[in-house]
């Protein structure tokens, strides 16, 4: 199975970490490839009982023996790989595979500035970005004003590109929202300080990953952030500025369609959220906090914490359709052990009027209310379970009500952090 996407089927936060550990026990995987985000993401890893954080580095990097690129697709913020790959190093692990795409873009100090005073201007409107620059930073591509990776080893080049994106930011930050202006040397000074160490690591990386695959290797797409973050098809605005559905692995890392084997959605069992828009299964009562209280519902990248609700089967519909998805690994399902009855979103009302699948606008989607089907609880702690059969007859209904409810066959079930804690349900 050569190239594999991972990504999120909601809002983010699904333990994607989880489904990459599954697929390594039966496949040796050769790379793992972020296409999309940056230092925004959060993946929480237990190796051996031991808890690693990666933000903008992929998961891979925790693998002996696979090789991990950041591809063209994502935003990169030199201080915050640098930051990440020094405190993996202090804890023993192994950073030498790590490949940076000559095009990826460059968020530098002023793109976190941009997007901390842009959200306090928006007020009570305010995305609720994690503050890290990555808005400023796509929209600096799409304006045609971004510095990519490759530019840094350009002195000249470099200076042009950097007076040309902080021209009109600055008259923006001096005039609107009353700040000093950025220095262009104090910005060149900054990024000419990452490139000694950042040179070894930089390739084509679109070149490398098609080749690997034309030599049958496996690629494994790490997606970031999730469908309902993404930029096209998320509850925009209030989302992120990237396409985190399965398109963009493609144009984040310059291999084709054609090359992809198979799209693994990691949905919870349950539903969170971070940041600011709607949320039709958000809870607000003892059930939400109890969620969160047993799911360990706190951002890895920013301490926030997260909304919680009950799973969304409508959503589970549209990620398996935006992003045909091929399987779904279902995580976190022993936060629900303990509930008489499990309440499943399987359809929303809408101003009356009843919608199975998502609805069209916006507006509507702020205005929905979910038709809860409840489904039976169980009791019995399932942590330790390693095989479908192993599970209480009622989580096992849950997980086969899911499918029939989500649209794509569920491949697994997670039952804890541990990289063990995974069973199959469908080979
Ligand atoms: P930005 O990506 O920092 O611009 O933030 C935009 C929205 O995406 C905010 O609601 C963030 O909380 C959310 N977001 C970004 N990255 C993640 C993630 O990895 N998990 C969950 N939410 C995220």
């Amino acid at each position: 199975m050569p190239a594999i996407v991972i990504l999120g089927a909601q809002w983010g936060d699904e333990g994607k970490g989880k489904a990459t550990d599954l697929l390594a026990t039966t496949e040796t995987i050769d790379y793992v490839v972020r296409t999309s985000g940056g230092h925004n993401a959060g993946h929480t890893i237990v190796v051996n009982g031991e808890k690693f954080a990666t933000h903008l580095l992929p998961s891979g990097i925790l693998t002996p023996g696979s090789t991990s690129v950041i591809a063209n697709g994502v935003v990169v913020s030199p201080e915050a790989l640098f930051r990440e790959l020094d405190s993996l190093v202090e804890r023993g692990v192994d950073v030498a595979n790590l490949v940076v795409s000559a095009n990826a873009h460059v968020i530098a100090s002023y793109h976190s500035t941009v997007d901390k005073v842009t959200e306090r201007f928006l007020g009570k409107n305010k995305i609720g970005t994690t503050g890290r620059g990555i808005g400023p930073a796509y929209a600096d591509k799409v304006n045609r004003l971004g510095i990519r990776i490759a530019d840094l080893f350009d002195e000249s080049i470099l200076r042009q590109k950097v007076e040309g994106s902080l021209d009109l930011k600055n008259h923006v930050l001096a005039k609107v929202y009353n700040r000093r202006a950025i220095e262009v040397d104090a910005v060149l000074e900054e990024l000419f300080s990452y490139v000694d160490r950042l040179r070894p690591m930089v390739a084509d990386s679109s070149l490398l990953l098609n080749t690997a695959l034309d030599e049958g290797k496996t690629v494994l797409f790490e997606g970031a952030q999730a469908t309902m973050l993404d930029v096209d098809h998320g509850t925009y605005p209030f989302v992120t500025s990237s396409n985190a559905v399965a398109g963009g692995v493609c144009t984040g890392s310059g291999v084709g369609p054609t090359k992809i084997d198979r799209v693994i959605g990691v949905i919870k069992a349950y539903t969170t959220r971070v940041g600011s828009g709607p949320f039709p299964t958000e809870l607000f009562d003892e059930n939400g906090e109890k969620l969160w209280k047993v799911g360990g519902e706190v951002g890895v990248s920013t301490g926030r914490d997260r909304r919680c609700g009950w799973y969304d089967a409508v959503i589970a519909r549209y990620a398996s359709r935006v992003n045909g998805l091929t399987d779904l690994f279902l995580t976190k399902l022993d936060v629900l052990s303990s509930w008489e009855k499990v309440p499943v979103c399987v359809a929303y009302e809408i101003d009356g009027v009843r919608h199975e699948e998502m609805p069209m606008t916006q507006t509507e989607f702020h205005h929905a209310k979910p038709v809860y089907e409840l489904l039976d609880g169980w009791w019995e702690d399932i942590s330790g379970c390693r095989t479908f059969a192993e599970l209480p007859k009622n989580a096992q209904n849950y997980v086969l009500a899911l499918e029939e409810m989500s649209g794509t066959r569920i491949w697994a079930v997670g039952v804890g952090p541990g990289r063990e804690q995974s069973l199959v349900v469908h080979d």
